[in-house]
């Protein structure tokens, strides 16, 4: 993905000197709208050089220039002036290519070129420092963020407490509304407590097969944040999704709560206190086969204003 990200922008990069090429002849041939046209378009291909690098890229023109203004311009990556060179270039080849009668300027054309040369040139040493940075980073080891999936798949063999205990720690690291800490994590290894935890609904079956079963529940008590408890504790059991896959082991999400019913029938397997409430149900073990995660990235959820 990384080598792609480098050789996408690498291309564009190209396709702006190409650009900046054809507009110098296309000057020199007094063919001013085309000229102008083609600056436009090296300055936009030196910009989606930048975007890509953070993989934001659209095929909406307006995407591109205002990410890169805000992400470069606004951040100083680059100097402030430059929004203006790229906003003027956008205005003169709208012109020249939607107004009829629209006669482009010599000067104009001219000007256009030098900017151009002028952004690419700005530009060309910092995508260099940006293309080595993410090789290097490349070779680092992706985080566990990026390679968890859910394992419902167990192999027949049990897990050492000292890797639950690091992936309970890791879930007790997790923040929490007004620091409140409302959780309370049951577990265990009992084969009939975790086969009928796996009847509690038709999509808790995967608990069937795993040799140890973490059910995060939450406390009632004192809360300053009741109303924020959940969130609590979806982001712990984030945590232990992800310190499972960083140990080599898998698991997945069974979800519980907010459903009454099912809380009320892990309550009853657990014989959970009247103050204590079920919150997902955990499979731990380790997985049968690991299959890639997807990549999910999606730049068009992204909206930059
Ligand atoms: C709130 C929630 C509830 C889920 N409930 C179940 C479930 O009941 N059974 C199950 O097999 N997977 C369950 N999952 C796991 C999702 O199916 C899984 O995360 C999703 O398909 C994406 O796949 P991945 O985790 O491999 O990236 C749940 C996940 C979440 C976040």
């Amino acid at each position: 993905m990384e080598e792609v990200r480098v050789e996408y922008s690498k291309r564009h990069l190209e396709a702006a000197k190409e650009c900046l090429a054809s507009s110098r002849i296309s000057f020199d041939r007094e063919e001013m709208d085309f000229s102008l046209n083609r600056s436009y378009y090296a300055i936009l291909q030196a910009l989606r050089a930048v975007t890509l690098l953070d993989r934001f890229d659209s095929n909406r023109h307006k995407a591109v220039i205002s990410y890169f203004n805000r992400y470069y311009v606004g951040t100083n990556i680059f100097p402030s002036g430059t929004s203006r060179l790229i906003d003027s270039a956008f205005k003169l080849k709208s012109c020249a290519d939607y107004e009829d009668f629209y006669l482009a300027d010599r000067k104009d054309a001219q000007q256009q070129i030098t900017d151009a040369e002028g952004i690419i040139s700005m530009i060309e040493p910092y995508l260099a420092k940006r293309w080595a940075e993410i090789t290097k980073e490349e070779a680092l080891p992706m985080s566990a963020i990026f390679t968890r999936t859910s394992t419902r798949q167990f192999e027949p063999r049990p897990v050492e407490s000292k890797y639950i205990i690091k992936i309970l720690r890791a879930a007790m690291a997790a923040p929490s509304a007004v620091n409140q800490q409302p959780w309370e994590f049951y577990v265990t290894e009992d084969p009939d407590i975790i086969s009928r935890l796996s009847q509690v609904s038709p999509y808790s079956r995967p608990a069937a097969n795993a040799p140890v079963v973490i059910v995060p529940c939450w406390h009632t008590d004192n809360l300053n944040a009741p109303q924020m408890v959940q969130i609590d504790m979806a982001l712990a059991t984030q945590n232990i999704l992800l310190e499972a896959e960083e140990l080599g082991l898998g698991a997945v999400m069974l979800g519980i709560a907010p459903i009454e019913e099912l809380m009320n029938a892990v309550a009853e397997i657990l014989k959970l206190p009247e103050n204590f409430k079920a919150f997902t149900i955990i499979p731990v073990g380790w997985p049968v086969n690991k299959r890639p995660q997807e990549d999910r990235y999606e730049p068009s959820r992204i909206h930059t204003l």
